[in-house]
């Protein structure tokens, strides 16, 4: 079955992503650290042009270096997701480093940890402006001069297992990725609607290993289960976690399949999603599968 951006489904490996990404153009946001970091490091390794961003300057900074070092064309851009202007420039220094961006990694995102009702204000409001507002900032840059290029181009949008499998003790986190996987989705309806050559993914990590557990549950004031919870998912993901580089591989080459649905690990989401799926349609409550 050929898959929209004309890749054959279940075809390939690192090999196939060589082929097919080799002297494009990827921006990557929040490519400083865990999982972004991972990206681009594979994004360099498989001989792509690169546009990370980050609101951390200096690590962007070293990453970039460690690239460049490394042989790979980089041009790194600090950017806060969640400033449209600042997106835009990111966009504009790909243009005239690159010629523009052939693919956008919507990677940037943070995570919260409490009960839903004591979590700060400004944290709920940091959740969504940057884990939604970054992702829509991204499109709003970027799909208008995809489509504008008319070339073979890819968004690849990072959303969660979390995003299919609310938690507790999360609810930002969990109603952010839901909506992220929304957002995806209606963008791909669009764009299959304007027949553009533009593939999209959304990406479901489960576990990788990356500090936005530790640094989600250290938050001041957060009640002790939170704290709990969190130190068990960071522990869970450096015990048994994917690295970055090994969760970037499994998603660039089920990019490069041509899949919309991009899920490195469906241990951590495939036994979650049927029993979800007939909670629902047996109208039935919704019961903590586990205990904290
Ligand atoms: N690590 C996991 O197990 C896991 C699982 C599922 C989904 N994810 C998702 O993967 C993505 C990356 O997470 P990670 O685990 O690598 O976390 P991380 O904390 O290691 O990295 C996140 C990066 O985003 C950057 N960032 C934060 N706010 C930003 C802003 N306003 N503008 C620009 N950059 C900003 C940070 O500086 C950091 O470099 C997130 O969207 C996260 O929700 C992670």
């Amino acid at each position: 079955m050929t898959a929209p951006g004309g890749a054959e489904q279940g075809s390939t490996g690192t090999a196939d992503a060589r082929h097919l990404f080799r002297g494009r153009t990827a921006v990557i946001t929040g490519a400083s650290s865990g999982i972004g970091a991972g990206f681009a490091r594979h994004a360099a390794a498989l001989g792509m042009r690169l546009v990370p961003t980050d609101v951390a300057a200096d690590r962007l900074a070293a990453l970039a270096e460690e690239l460049a070092a490394g042989g790979a064309e980089v041009e790194p851009v600090p950017a806060d997701v969640t400033d449209p202007a600042a997106v835009e420039a990111v966009a504009v220094r790909a243009d005239e480093r690159f010629g523009g961006a052939d693919m956008l990694v919507n990677n940037a995102g943070i995570m919260a940890m409490g009960y839903s009702w004591e979590i700060p204000a400004e944290t709920w409001d940091a959740a969504l402006r940057i884990n939604v507002g970054g992702t829509a900032n991204g499109l709003r840059a970027f799909v208008p001069r995809m489509l504008d290029r008319g070339t073979r181009a890819w968004i690849v949008d990072v959303s969660s297992v979390g995003g299919l499998l609310p938690a507790p003790l999360m609810a930002p986190y969990s109603a952010t990725k839901f909506a992220v996987l929304a957002l995806t989705e209606s963008l791909k309806y669009e764009l299959d609607m304007r027949g553009a050559p533009i593939q999209v993914s959304v990406v479901t990590p489960g576990s990788v290993k990356s500090d936005i557990f530790r640094a989600a549950s250290g938050a001041a004031g957060a009640a002790p289960e939170a704290e709990r919870f969190g130190a068990l998912l960071h522990e869970r993901a450096e015990n048994s976690g994917l690295t970055a580089e090994e969760h970037a591989r499994r998603v660039f080459d089920q990019v490069a399949e041509g899949r919309y649905w991009v899920v490195p690990q469906p241990e951590q989401l495939d036994p979650g999603l049927q029993p979800r799926t007939d909670m629902i349609l047996e109208r039935a409550e919704p019961r903590l599968p586990f205990e904290i």
